[in-house]
């Protein structure tokens, strides 16, 4: 099993308390993450035949937080082919912000697939309103994500390997 990268966009910390459940859930599984902040990333943050955890927050009126303007916008204006290229999505919003709930996640997900990365499994659109602890919830979603992702990992079939 290919390792993980958790790439974190957060204003007050609840991702980065995200991307640790992660970590811990999947180190029990025996998966390696590395966990990374947006900041300082861009266009090249991404390797065709990995996965990555695109896990982030909303802020002011639905946009990225100021930790992943810089690594979004550099996708959008470079526009990177990210054929290849698996993710799945943990994100954050409230939905006391009706008309953006989770416009950070959701904009990233629109762009990683626009630009030909693969979405692996549900996407989460936590919402900070609704009484659950994200980091609680992020705990158990990802074990039901691995199982996505360990579907993709399966060799193709070898039949077409086998001589005629
Ligand atoms: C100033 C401010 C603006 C926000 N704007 C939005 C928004 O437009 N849409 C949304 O769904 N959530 C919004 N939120 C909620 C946050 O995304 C949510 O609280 C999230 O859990 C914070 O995660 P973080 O600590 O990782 O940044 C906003 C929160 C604050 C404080």
């Amino acid at each position: 099993m290919p390792s993980l990268r958790i790439y974190v966009g957060t204003m007050t910390g609840t991702a980065e308390m995200v991307a640790q459940e992660i970590e811990d859930r999947l180190g029990g599984e025996g998966i390696a993450c590395e966990t990374q902040s947006m900041d300082g990333l861009d266009a090249t943050a991404f390797t065709a035949g990995e996965t990555y955890l695109i896990c982030t927050s909303t802020y002011g009126q639905g946009d990225v937080p100021d930790n992943a303007q810089q690594f979004f916008t550099s996708l959008e204006t470079e526009r990177p082919d990210l054929t290849g290229v698996g993710f799945g999505l943990f994100g954050l919003g409230d939905r006391t912000y009706r008309e953006t709930f989770c416009f950070g996640p959701k904009r990233f997900q629109t762009l990683l697939t626009e630009l030909g990365a693969r979405l692996i499994g549900e996407p989460v659109y936590h919402d900070a309103s609704a009484g659950t602890m994200a980091e609680e919830v992020a705990g158990e979603w990802v074990i039901g994500w691995l199982d996505s992702w360990r579907a993709e990992q399966v060799p193709p079939r070898c039949a077409a390997a086998l001589p005629r």
